[in-house]
């Protein structure tokens, strides 16, 4: 299955991909991921988006269509993908049905208003990337899954947070519209416990 989660910043793509694309045999393909994993490697393609990131301004599409159309290609995709945070415009979205039209697009819906202490307090394992709140951590340095060491993102201070809730708005929402249009979407409540939310993004996938 070719899947997409969209979604504003904070609503938990990340933290249910992980459940999701166990379930269904497919990779969890997050355009975040592969943008931190290039800054921290210094390619040419992490340096300029760390430009945009920094300011939580959207990268350019042709460099994040490149990079979706190169990793789609590979052969771990050949039965199916998640795709998190991918597309993030209407540009991307037509760029994609010409790559591969996806099957389903689940839209994690939650109020902007809670956005803002989810990603304040979100640390990141660095080793096993998975994806905490610090107020459900006893040590906030320490993965609590494999010991690794957890990060707090650079992008996930307030002001930064605010800019990339109005950069959604603006140029990610649409896509809501977009995959509504063809029958695509279907959204579901993200303003509930993490494992409620896994239960209703598969019973829409039934
Ligand atoms: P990206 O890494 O994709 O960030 P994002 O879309 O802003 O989304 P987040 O990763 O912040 O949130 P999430 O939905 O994954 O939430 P999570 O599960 O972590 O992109 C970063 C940047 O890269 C962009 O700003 C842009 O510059 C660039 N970029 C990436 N893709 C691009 C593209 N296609 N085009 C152009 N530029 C691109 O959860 C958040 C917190 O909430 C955690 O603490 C978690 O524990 C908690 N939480 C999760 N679920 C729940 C729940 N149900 N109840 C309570 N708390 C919960
Ligand atoms: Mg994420």
């Amino acid at each position: 299955m070719k899947l997409i989660f969209l979604g504003p910043p904070g609503a938990g793509k990340g933290t249910q991909a992980t459940g999701v694309s166990t379930k269904l045999n497919v990779p969890h393909i997050s355009t975040g991921d592969m943008f931190r994993s290039a800054i921290k490697n210094r390619t040419r393609t992490g340096l300029e988006a760390q430009r945009y990131m920094d300011n939580g301004q959207l990268v350019p599409d042709s460099v994040v269509i490149d990079m979706v159309r190169e990793r789609l290609a590979m052969d771990d995709c050949k039965n199916g993908y998640l795709l998190d945070g991918f597309p993030r415009t209407v540009e991307q979205a037509e760029a994609l049905e010409g790559i591969a039209s996806p099957d389903a697009v689940i839209n994690i819906a939650v109020p902007d208003e809670r956005l803002l202490s989810r990603l304040t307090g979100r640390r990141v394992c660095g080793k096993c990337q998975g994806t905490f709140h610090v107020s459900k951590l006893a040590d906030e340095k320490v993965c609590p899954v494999c010991g690794g060491e957890l990060i707090h993102r650079d992008d996930d201070k307030p002001e930064t947070i605010k800019k990339r809730l109005s950069v959604y708005h603006d140029q990610t929402a649409p896509l809501i519209g977009y995959y509504t249009g063809n029958g695509k979407l279907k959204t579901v409540d993200g303003d509930n416990r993490p494992e409620d939310v896994l239960k209703a993004i598969l019973a829409s996938l039934e």
